[in-house]
């Protein structure tokens, strides 16, 4: 795993938004694993920049997210097909897009498809993570065990509260949500997690310096044989 620190969050997104590019440069037909939250928002803003500058072409691309609620209709605001439509697909050309449904009838079912999917397209050439205040990647959250495939989850008080600021108030926050698993995670041949500001500190610095254990899912990174961390200098300040 090699750990980057950039000046400012600016950077971060931008060096993010390079191996993207540079993966999409040098296979057409790239699988992107994407994720949601507010630290790929720069990367996402390049890529698009790039895009419409008319060098940066996707139309080979298919990607698959990390996460969505459960329960969360895709046409709320807040949901991650919303999300994903609104700060990424609807500036770029895309071939196909695919989330989980957090919405299928039968969740094991769905979990069970998702991860086939994955594995018919020839499995995720890059995959992009953010990261919990608690170390959570996708949603995996503090455990006893790492879980390999995509599952549903609860979702921890830490979390509900830090994304509380995306909704109303935190009763509208779901109590859960569907996540790629570690291993959907790990099976990626590249990984890229980009984090910034002070609040991801701890969270960091366990990543990076602690144990590795399943109570910061994000440590099992160091074991990855091509895992980058790009951060800003808050986010690198406990290192
Ligand atoms: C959510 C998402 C994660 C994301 C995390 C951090 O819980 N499921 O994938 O990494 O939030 O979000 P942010 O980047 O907004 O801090």
């Amino acid at each position: 795993m090699n750990v980057t620190v950039f000046d400012t969050p600016e950077q971060v997104g931008k060096a993010c938004a390079l191996l993207f590019a540079s993966q999409v440069m040098r296979k057409k037909n790239s699988v992107l694993g994407l994720a949601t939250g507010s630290s790929p928002i720069g990367c996402y803003q390049q890529l698009i920049a790039w895009h419409r500058e008319g060098w940066l072409d996707f139309s080979d691309c298919i990607s698959y997210n990390l996460d969505e609620y459960v329960g969360l209709p895709i046409e709320h605001e807040t949901s991650y097909h919303a999300f994903m439509q609104a700060e990424l697909f609807s500036g770029i050309n895309m071939k196909a897009t695919y989330l989980p449904d957090g919405n299928a009838a039968n969740m094991n079912a769905e979990c069970r498809r998702y991860d086939r999917a994955i594995e018919k397209a020839g499995g995720i050439d890059i995959q992009l993570l953010g990261i919990g205040r608690n170390g959570h990647i996708g949603f995996n959250e503090p455990g006893e065990k790492f879980i390999y495939g995509t599952h549903v989850v609860n979702l921890t008080e830490s979390t509900i509260d830090a994304n509380k600021r995306f909704f109303e108030s935190a009763d509208q926050v779901p109590r859960q949500a569907v996540s790629l698993g570690i291993g959907g995670i790990m099976n990626a041949r590249e990984v890229v997690l980009v984090a910034m500001g002070v609040d991801k500190a701890k969270a960091i610095a366990d990543t990076v310096k602690g144990p590795i254990t399943p109570m910061v899912q994000a440590s099992i990174l160091r074991t990855h044989p091509n895992a980058h961390i790009l951060i800003d200098k808050a986010a690198a300040s406990r290192l």
